[in-house]
């Protein structure tokens, strides 16, 4: 283990009371941070806290409930924190969600944008005075199933298409999760605040235990039975590996000062795909967060 090297330092992680997050609440807490959990589920919540300290050795960890795909979620969420801290050294926005078909969340944006693309900017922006407070703050943004593909600026919301033969929008919003930060980062440049994009190890976790075949697309669906009943249990169960890539971003001394950037599950600086150079396809993506994020949500992000 690094040391104690997040002594002293407080990281909030999205879905960390089970799957992958809570390996990277784990490793954070293990390295001395202070940690805040974040699901849906208050007993999931409580288990993880007991669970968390006591691998940790400390008692610096707490569990919030909220749901990170609806903007009073996140803002109910950003107020609790900021009761608890004014300084913020990590945030880790790793909720992912698959559902087999277009829903709407209660304030009408598409499910997987709300949760991979919304949610990451809105809470940035909420959380900024307690970020900056930190002087050197690490935001992770995590992306997953095949991003890189193209970012179709008229479909951002799936209003066109949900799902295709080699196209799934749970793809789409994590090539967008891409996006965002990019631009993201250029806004955050001198705040002292970083922000970068991890791809994290596969994990049998609880979402891809409850994912339905409809949720893969066309191309992959009779392969999709054998990766989710045989493959996934057999070969994806190390989580802590999984949560390497995103603890490795959010603490090593190695990776200070580095924003804007996208690693891949070993922890290696890979090229950000063509669809996310694209500018117009930036420029898309933050308009559509900037508009659907509430006017008080100020900020320089
Ligand atoms: N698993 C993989 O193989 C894999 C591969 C590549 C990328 N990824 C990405 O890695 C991230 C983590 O994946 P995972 O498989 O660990 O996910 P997961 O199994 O769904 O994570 C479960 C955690 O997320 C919480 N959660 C779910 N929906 C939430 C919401 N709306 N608001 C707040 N918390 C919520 C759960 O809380 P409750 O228990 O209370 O519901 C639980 O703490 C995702 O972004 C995913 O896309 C995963």
């Amino acid at each position: 283990m690094d040391g104690d090297v997040m002594q002293e330092k407080t990281a909030v992680i999205t879905g960390s009371t089970g799957g992958i997050g809570k390996e990277i609440a784990r490793g954070l807490a293990m390295r001395g941070a202070s940690v805040i959990l974040v699901g849906l589920d208050p007993v999931e919540g409580r288990q993880a806290m007991t669970e968390l300290r006591r691998d940790a050795g400390h008692d610096r960890i707490e569990a919030l409930v909220a749901d990170v795909t609806t903007l009073d979620g996140l803002a109910k969420l950003a107020s609790q924190i900021a009761e608890r801290t004014d300084q913020l050294d990590v945030l880790v926005n790793n909720v992912g969600v698959n559902p087999p078909a277009r829903q709407l969340t209660a304030d009408g944006v598409e499910k997987t944008f709300a949760a991979h693309v919304l949610a990451p900017f809105t809470l940035t922006r909420l959380l900024l005075p307690q970020l900056r407070q930190a002087g050197s703050a690490r935001i992770v943004n995590v992306t997953g199933g095949i991003p890189g593909g193209p970012i179709e600026r008229d479909n951002l919301q799936a209003e066109k298409r949900f799902m295709g033969w080699t196209f799934s929008q749970y793809n789409h919003t994590k090539t967008m999760t891409m996006a965002m930060t990019h631009r993201l980062a250029t806004e955050l440049s001198g705040t002292g605040v970083c922000v970068n994009v991890v791809y994290p190890g596969h994990g049998y976790t609880p979402m891809n235990r409850s994912t339905s075949i409809k949720a893969f697309p066309k191309l992959y669906r009779p392969i999709a039975p054998l990766v989710l009943k045989v493959i996934a249990p057999l070969f994806l169960a190390d989580l802590a590996r999984s949560a390497r890539p995103s603890v490795y971003l959010a603490s090593s001394p190695e990776v200070e000062g580095i924003t804007g950037a996208y690693f891949d599950s070993s922890c290696r600086h890979r090229p950000w795909p063509a669809s996310v150079l694209d500018p117009r396809n930036r420029n898309a993506v933050w308009d559509l967060c900037t508009s659907l994020s509430p006017q008080s949500v100020g900020g320089k992000a």
